[in-house]
């Protein structure tokens, strides 16, 4: 199981070879999306941050299928900037904790084991390098390298 779950996060295997050995389809991402952010729009840390800024939910809900289609079916439907996105905002590391966690707990939920085991996976890589990038941005703007905002 291990060795598996490593190469199916790696990029080498195609997208085809990885939908038929997880299941992974867009009815799957559509309930793991719907299920997720279900939850993120109650959650009393991460609602008000989310509630303060999407004001077209259907939107922001047909936007990140496509993100999770490109991510795990290779599909071209997604060609937003997620970085910047979540610039200004004032997320901290709490908030990311929180994220992950509601995050691990709907896939494991909503996706068979191996499907979970790979939006998991990428979840924690893409947290990890926005708060880098998030932490890297507020550092230079603190230093007045950047404009603030
Ligand atoms: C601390 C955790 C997070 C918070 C509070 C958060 C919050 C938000 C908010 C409020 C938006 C809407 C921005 C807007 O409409 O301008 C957004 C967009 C988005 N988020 Fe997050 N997010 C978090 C983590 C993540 C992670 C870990 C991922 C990916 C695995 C992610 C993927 C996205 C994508 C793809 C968008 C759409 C960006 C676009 O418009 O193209 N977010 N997020």
């Amino acid at each position: 199981m291990e060795n598996q779950t490593r190469d199916m996060n790696s990029g080498d295997l195609n997208a085809r070879e990885r939908m038929r050995r997880t299941g992974i389809d867009e009815p799957m991402i559509v309930r793991l999306v719907h299920a997720f952010y279900g939850k993120v729009r109650t959650d009393e840390l991460l609602g008000p941050v989310f509630n303060r800024k999407v004001e077209d939910w259907d939107e922001h809900l047909r936007t990140l299928v496509a993100f999770w289609s490109s991510i795990a079916m290779g599909t071209d439907g997604y060609n937003g900037r997620p970085l910047p996105a979540h610039m200004g905002l004032g997320i901290e590391a709490e908030h990311f904790t929180r994220w992950l966690g509601l995050f691990r707990d709907t896939a494991a939920d909503v996706c068979p084991p191996e499907a979970a085991a790979f939006f998991i996976g990428r979840a924690e890589t893409i947290a990890r390098s926005f708060q880098m990038g998030l932490d890297f941005h507020r550092s230079a703007m603190a230093k007045g390298a950047l404009p603030a905002g």
